[in-house]
């Protein structure tokens, strides 16, 4: 082959990558981070006998008054009437957000629902080179102020009768079924103290033990497992946002393995198992507005008994 004829063809070959990755691009930005998804899974952690419970398992808004496919996505969750709403928090991506959640969540806040916070609700994002999150977990190196409205989305929340579970223990009886919950604030930025809500869960007093946190950091979601939770909610990976098409995720953004990036599964520790469900999230950070094999979405989860004889709802 002469040199020239080499040449034209590396030219190609490059020109070609080129479009691959900006059809690629394209796609995530486009198409894909606005796709949205009800993921739809049965856990079985009910007593013998009960009714189902729905649960609505919400996360990761990263609402911002432009993001409109989000807000009608969301929207239309109301329609699904569940039981219950868990919402792991990062509900904010600006100042004026607050409203546009309140007002996404629409008819879910008629429902009983819980809530902790993520670093999301508290500072506005800022830009951070993709590269960092393959060397391992997101941190920022200066701690600003609490920028973003939380306090009057907690205000909103409350006003529906939404339980904050920051480093708070509460029960809800659903359908006959006694619901706990344990929560903390976000491990992510190292404001998680769950011993503040620790010790064995007492079987006496609930039936379903749940624990809820933002970021599902080993040690808060290994201190659940222990204490006996039936089932551990958490967000904050964005199922690693962007994956690798028949791999899957390349990052947690925490010290979860990648395999469970997002899904349920089973977490165990000190020889207890829990259900653990990670969501991949709504939204995404305006600094990063693309999703590549990894759709945003919502869980519904269906709660059913343990032995397989739940009875109709
Ligand atoms: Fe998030």
């Amino acid at each position: 082959m002469s040199a020239t004829r080499a040449s034209t063809s590396i030219v190609k070959g490059l020109l070609g990558v080129a479009g691959v990755g900006v059809g690629c691009l394209a796609y995530a930005g486009l198409y894909e981070v606005n796709a949205f998804r009800l993921r739809r899974v049965a856990v079985p952690v009910l007593p013998s006998g009960a009714r189902p419970i729905r649960v609505l398992h919400v996360s990761d808004a990263h609402m911002t008054p432009y993001a409109r496919a989000r807000q009608r996505w969301l929207s239309t969750l109301g329609a699904l009437e569940p039981d219950l709403v868990i919402n792991t928090g990062d509900n904010l991506a600006h100042e004026d957000g607050a409203p546009y959640v309140l007002g996404s969540f629409g008819r879910l806040l008629d429902r009983p629902g819980v809530y902790v916070w993520g670093a999301n609700d508290y500072y506005a994002p800022t830009f951070k080179n993709p590269l960092r999150y393959l060397k391992g977990p997101s941190r920022s190196d200066r701690r600003p102020e609490r920028t973003l409205p939380w306090q009057d989305l907690g205000r909103g929340f409350k006003e529906a009768g939404w339980i904050d579970l920051t480093h708070t223990r509460a029960s809800l009886e659903i359908k006959g079924v006694r619901l706990g919950f344990r929560g903390t604030d976000d491990a992510h930025i190292d404001q998680d103290r769950y011993a503040e809500v620790a010790g064995p869960i007492d079987h006496e007093e609930i039936d379903v033990a749940i624990g809820v946190t933002h970021a599902p950091y080993r040690r808060v979601i290994d201190a659940m497992a222990y204490d006996g939770h039936d089932l551990i909610i958490a967000g904050h990976t964005h199922g690693g946002q962007v994956c690798v098409p028949f791999y899957g995720a390349l990052v947690t953004n925490c010290d979860l393995d990648t395999r469970r990036a997002k899904g349920l599964s089973k977490h165990s520790a000190g020889g207890r198992t829990a259900w653990l469900n990670v969501s991949a999230g709504v939204g995404t950070s305006p600094y990063a507005p693309i999703r590549f094999a990894c759709p945003p979405e919502a869980t519904l989860l269906t709660l059913t008994s343990v032995s397989g004889d739940t009875s109709a709802a």
